[in-house]
């Protein structure tokens, strides 16, 4: 627990006081009923998929992590996705719903590893609470697992397009988190590459998530492309707000570490904004900070919060944000498909932009 040192007792009281396996989805203002029933479906799917099988030691985790909760934000517009194409009963997206989200948390294990976080969903990290092999060791068989749940589709026919979307954007993932990490001890880093970054490490699996619900349903490839389009596009804008979350938001709301971006010296586009905006002085003494990796970090959060505060980067990336979800829309509205079903998911995505978790 030497990790902890930001986190507030306050802010520590809350982490605590949350009922464990409790949901971080804070439900979020005018979202329409069957939200929460998809959501609920999904769960009792995944719960069932639940073994005592041996040996515990790898099996344990896996169930831990499923169980901790999350938006399930990736399984339901795969699901929606699919409602749009006819699948009113689920039955043929479900295993893709089921695939997208046990792959969302196998890349969680391994990212709370390279990250050094200590905390998910208000619990520990698998790797804190069990090692680092426990949790390199899980996520790989949940990776299995991701491809047993496609190959489970009962529409044989769209399982080779599903695959092919899989594998591209199971790719993608890595290649992004590569970027992430190396982009760590480089300070030549663009707003340019940033987001081809974020692109990669998070928007091309809800991109993929909408793209294979609509697949598993007999979608025509040109609706499921642009299903992909608006998952990609509210991806970039997804990841800007968890960016702006990690530092300005709050640990008993996010289940994060406030400010781990900012320990691990991650070139987000806070960083990189406050570097274009700041003053000589202002961005030398941000350059400083990153270029450290203290011992005690709390005053480093501080102080780059601050200078990151003082030229207005909140709004900056509420701004971006907000433009990405809008060109996000055109191509929702491009797709073919019940208008039923886009209500919802425009409804889902609308309550992303202000999400605090
Ligand atoms: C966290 O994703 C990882 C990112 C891509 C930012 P979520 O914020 O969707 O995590 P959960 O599943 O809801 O916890
Ligand atoms: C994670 O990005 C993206 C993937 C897991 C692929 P972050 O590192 O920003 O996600 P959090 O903040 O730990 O959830
Ligand atoms: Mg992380
Ligand atoms: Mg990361
Ligand atoms: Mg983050």
């Amino acid at each position: 627990m030497l990790y902890i040192w930001p986190v507030t007792l306050n802010q520590l009281w809350h982490l605590r006081a949350r009922p464990k396996n409790s949901s971080y989805f804070c439900p979020m203002p005018n979202q329409p009923d069957q939200l929460s029933t998809l959501r609920e479906r999904f769960i009792s799917e995944l719960r069932a998929t639940f073994t005592d099988q041996e040996p515990r030691g790898l099996y344990a985790p896996i169930d831990y992590i499923l169980d901790l909760g999350g938006k399930r934000i990736r399984p339901v517009v795969a699901l929606l996705a699919a409602q749009m194409f006819g699948d009113d009963d689920l039955s043929q997206s479900m295993p893709v719903a089921l695939a997208v989200e046990v792959f969302h948390n196998f890349t969680l294990l391994h990212d709370d590893i390279m990250d050094d976080s200590p905390l998910r969903r208000g619990q520990q990290t698998v790797h804190e609470k069990w090692d680092v092999n426990t949790g390199i060791l899980s996520g790989d068989l949940m990776l299995i697992q991701a491809y047993q749940h496609l190959c489970a589709v009962p529409n044989k026919t769209a399982l080779p397009a599903l695959l092919q979307t899989f594998n591209r954007v199971a790719t993608g993932v890595c290649e992004g988190q590569q970027y992430d990490v190396d982009f760590e001890v480089r300070d030549d880093v663009t707003i340019a590459e940033y987001l081809k970054m974020i692109e990669l490490k998070t928007a091309v699996l809800l991109g993929g998530a909408l793209e294979m619900g609509a697949l598993s349903a007999g979608a025509s490839q040109a609706d499921a492309d642009h299903l992909y389009a608006f998952g990609r596009l509210t991806g970039l804008a997804f990841q800007l707000q968890d960016d702006l979350l990690d530092t300005f938001g709050d640990s008993a709301n996010t289940g994060k570490l406030k400010g781990n971006d900012i320990i691990r010296n991650k070139k987000t586009f806070l960083f990189l904004k406050a570097i274009e905006l700041l003053g000589p002085e202002g961005r030398e003494e941000l350059n400083r900070w990153f270029e450290e990796s203290p011992a005690d970090p709390a005053q480093k959060v501080v102080r780059v919060t601050e200078l990151m505060e003082s030229v207005g980067i909140p709004g900056a990336v509420a701004e971006l944000r907000d433009k990405f979800q809008a060109e996000a829309y055109a191509h929702l509205e491009a797709a073919g498909g019940s208008q039923e079903a886009k209500t919802v998911l425009r409804a889902l995505t609308e309550g992303l932009l202000q999400r605090i978790s």
